[in-house]
């Protein structure tokens, strides 16, 4: 472990009082001044920890322990050095990750924020991410691949959030194509993949792709315009950053799992199968019944007339009365 990684135990082995600079560096053995340096680097990644003028420090536990300290820890060893950072604040993780994957950042990139000034939904839409509730990261991808890519990469980031929810709270969530992960029959998570082309090769340059969870948000705090979609799942005894490495675990480990195994298991927690849905198209809507999901993630629907017609991107709405069916 790190000296960061040391003090940060002894603070929150020690959060009902406060910790002196020297007694912190009497049990590692280090100096006052390495001391403060973790501590200002804790800061630095979300961390806050209060310093009272002659007796020490103190952690303010709570929403703010996510920090990329804290999420590398719950990661397996063998993503134990893959670039995570964690901001305090920034417009969205995606524009963010983006400009670094321009910058030349490596694949597997991983951004998280506490709060996003302006987090990016489908569509144009924003994404409501207030600090402490929720969590709000991109990974970057660099596959050697075409652009059918962008979407598998998104089938493969519901795909993990729904096994990240299971395994760490125990929330079975369900997943509404394509991006959207409902529990309680409310959206709990948003994802949005963004893809870069490289225009010599023909194919993808880079893929960002975005994912927030509301964790804690209550019904009151979301926007009026969402609060009749929007929900949270409750986390129980598991910390967001728990949670983050497990989502990353997931993504990751799903990479290596043939697109058989990955379509057979987005299908298993589809809530939209066999249910009566709208969608709009060239500025009408249209009613249809959603048939199945294809072996490359897109939706067949069929219409009253018994004809089949295959979606391939956009956004459909259950009929309300079908969502508890
Ligand atoms: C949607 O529901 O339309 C997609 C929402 C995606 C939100 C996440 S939060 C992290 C990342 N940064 C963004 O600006 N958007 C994505």
């Amino acid at each position: 472990m790190s000296t960061k990684d040391d003090v940060l135990d002894i603070l929150k082995k020690n959060a009902d009082r406060e910790m002196s600079g020297q007694q912190i560096a009497d049990i590692l053995g280090v100096s006052r001044a390495a001391v403060w340096k973790a501590v200002e680097a804790l800061r630095g990644e979300g961390f806050e920890i209060e310093a009272a003028t002659k007796r020490g420090y103190v952690i303010k536990s709570g929403a703010d322990e996510l920090s990329a300290e804290e999420v590398r820890r719950f990661l397996p060893r063998e993503l134990k050095n893959i670039e995570i950072n964690v901001e305090k604040s920034v417009d969205s993780t995606n524009t963010r990750l983006k400009a670094a994957a321009a910058a030349g950042a490596p694949s597997g990139s991983v951004l998280i924020a506490l709060t996003q000034t302006a987090g990016r939904g489908r569509q144009g839409r924003g994404f409501y991410s207030p600090p402490h509730t929720g969590l709000y990261m991109s990974i970057l991808l660099r596959p050697k691949t075409d652009a059918a890519e962008a979407q598998l990469t998104t089938i493969r980031s519901a795909v993990a959030v729904r096994r990240a929810l299971f395994r760490t709270a125990h929330v079975d969530a369900k997943i509404k194509w394509v991006n959207d992960v409902y529990y309680n029959n409310k959206k709990v998570c948003g994802i949005l993949t963004e893809a870069a082309m490289d225009f010599e090769s023909g194919g993808v340059d880079y893929l960002v792709t975005g994912i927030g969870i509301n964790c804690t948000t209550r019904e009151e705090q979301f926007p009026e315009d969402v609060r009749a979609v929007a929900g949270s799942v409750n986390l129980r005894d598991a910390t967001r950053a728990e949670l983050a490495a497990a989502v990353i675990e997931e993504f990751f480990a799903l990479q290596n799992v043939s697109q058989r195994e990955l379509i057979a298991e987005y299908k298993r927690y589809s809530m939209i199968t066999g249910k009566r849905i709208t969608f709009e198209r060239g500025g009408r809507t249209y009613t249809a019944t959603a048939a199945d999901i294809n072996e490359s993630g897109n939706l067949v629907v069929r219409f009253d007339s018994g004809e089949t017609e295959t979606l391939y991107s956009g956004e459909v709405h259950i009929m309300k009365d079908f969502l508890n069916q």
